[in-house]
């Protein structure tokens, strides 16, 4: 009794003793593990990676965090390292993932691996100052959990899709500073729920802004440096809810005077280097603009006077055809 008793403690101990530290080993997913290591060797298994060893917990390696609950990695984030390689296909092999950051890997390129696609918990999909090239793939647009879509300082050319704007939960796209040409698409007219906040700029795009986009309120919009045309009154009205636009240096031509009502939110405009005439509207004065600039346009007539329109300096109104008023010089 006493020697079985005896036998079963020591046994219960060594077991104790062989499993503990063998369950702790296995905390991070089998898979997950095996899916690392292979985008750890397409990266070229480069020094910022040296955690990423066998037999350790993947969930202790660096750059990767794992889920408190089934210990699925859900984050993974490189910052600033030298990897010459292409963007893993592997990475759709993480299931679990909710943030994918790669910033500032400038030797990073390839394209964007239709493997993304099984990505669907994603959330945060953050590729910038990289040099990722060919086009912004469409199958995006299934990536229904993303809320934050930054492909921003990239060699990104070709159109921008349509599928975008049918992302249920994204707050914020940044497709600044890549080459991206052809229009804004017509569906952008047609985010359900909030719109996003939604930069564009440093970019080749060209064509007019689409009129669906009157359909929605835009917050937040920065379509500077590219080559846009026509007007951009789809976008203010009494109605609407911009706060900051952003369309200088592009090529918009319309008549000023004829933009007379905007929303009571927006609080930031910024439309130098255009080609805008006419006058300036009275309704500016109403706004509580914290920045205005109409500089570099073919604007003309006096600056009205109330508001704000005075604490600017001048160089928010000079360089236009025959503009005239405080801040700049009386009219004659
Ligand atoms: C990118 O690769 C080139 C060629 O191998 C190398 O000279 C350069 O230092 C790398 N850039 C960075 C930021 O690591
Ligand atoms: C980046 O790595 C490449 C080789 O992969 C090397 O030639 C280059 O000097 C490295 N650049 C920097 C800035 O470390
Ligand atoms: C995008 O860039 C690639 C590589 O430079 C080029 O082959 C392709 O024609 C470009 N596509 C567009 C739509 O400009
Ligand atoms: C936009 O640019 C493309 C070439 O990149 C050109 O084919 C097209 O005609 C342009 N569209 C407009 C409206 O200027
Ligand atoms: C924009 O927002 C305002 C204020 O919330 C609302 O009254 C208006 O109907 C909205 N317009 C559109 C087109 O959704
Ligand atoms: C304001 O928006 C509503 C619905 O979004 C629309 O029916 C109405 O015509 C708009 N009014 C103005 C002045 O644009
Ligand atoms: C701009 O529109 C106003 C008001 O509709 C009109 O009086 C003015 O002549 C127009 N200016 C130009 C340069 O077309
Ligand atoms: C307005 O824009 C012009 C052109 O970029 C710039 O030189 C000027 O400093 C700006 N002024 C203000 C007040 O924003």
């Amino acid at each position: 009794m006493k020697t079985s008793f005896f036998t079963f403690f020591t046994i219960t101990i060594s077991l104790l003793y062989l499993t503990l530290p063998l369950s702790l080993s296995q905390r991070c997913n089998r898979k997950d593990e095996k899916t690392l290591l292979r985008i750890k060797k397409s990266l070229g298994n480069p020094p910022v990676l040296t955690t990423w060893t066998r037999n350790s917990d993947c969930c202790n390696w660096d750059h990767v965090e794992c889920d408190l609950y089934n210990d699925r990695i859900t984050s993974l984030t490189l910052f600033s390292s030298n990897i010459s390689a292409r963007v893993p296909e592997a990475l759709g092999n993480l299931p679990y993932l909710e943030t994918l950051i790669f910033r500032k890997l400038t030797n990073l390129t390839g394209q964007i691996p239709a493997t993304f696609t099984k990505l669907t918990r994603l959330k945060t999909l953050s590729i910038s100052w990289t040099n990722l090239w060919g086009p912004i793939p469409s199958f995006l647009g299934q990536l229904k959990s993303l809320v934050t879509l930054d492909l921003s300082f990239n060699m990104l050319n070709g159109s921008i899709p349509w599928e975008l704007a049918t992302l249920p939960n994204l707050e914020t796209l940044h497709l600044d500073r890549n080459r991206l040409s052809g229009s804004i698409p017509d569906s952008f007219g047609t985010f359900t729920g909030r719109v996003p906040a939604i930069y564009l700029s440093h970019n080749l795009l060209n064509g007019t802004i689409p009129k669906e986009l009157a359909q929605v309120n835009f917050t937040w919009l920065d379509l500077s440096r590219n080559k846009l045309q026509g007007d951009i009154s789809v976008f203010f009205g009494t109605n609407k809810t911009i706060e900051a636009a952003d369309f200088s240096r592009n090529m918009f031509k319309f008549n000023f005077s004829n933009l007379n009502e905007f929303p009571a939110t927006l609080a930031s405009l910024d439309l130098n280097h255009n080609r805008i005439y006419g006058r300036l509207p009275e309704s500016l004065t109403e706004l509580d603009l914290q920045k205005l600039n109409v500089s570099y346009n073919k604007l003309c007539g006096e600056i009205p006077a109330g508001g704000r329109l005075q604490n600017y300096d001048n160089s928010a109104y000079f360089h236009n055809r025959c503009l005239c008023g405080s801040p700049l010089p009386a009219c004659k």
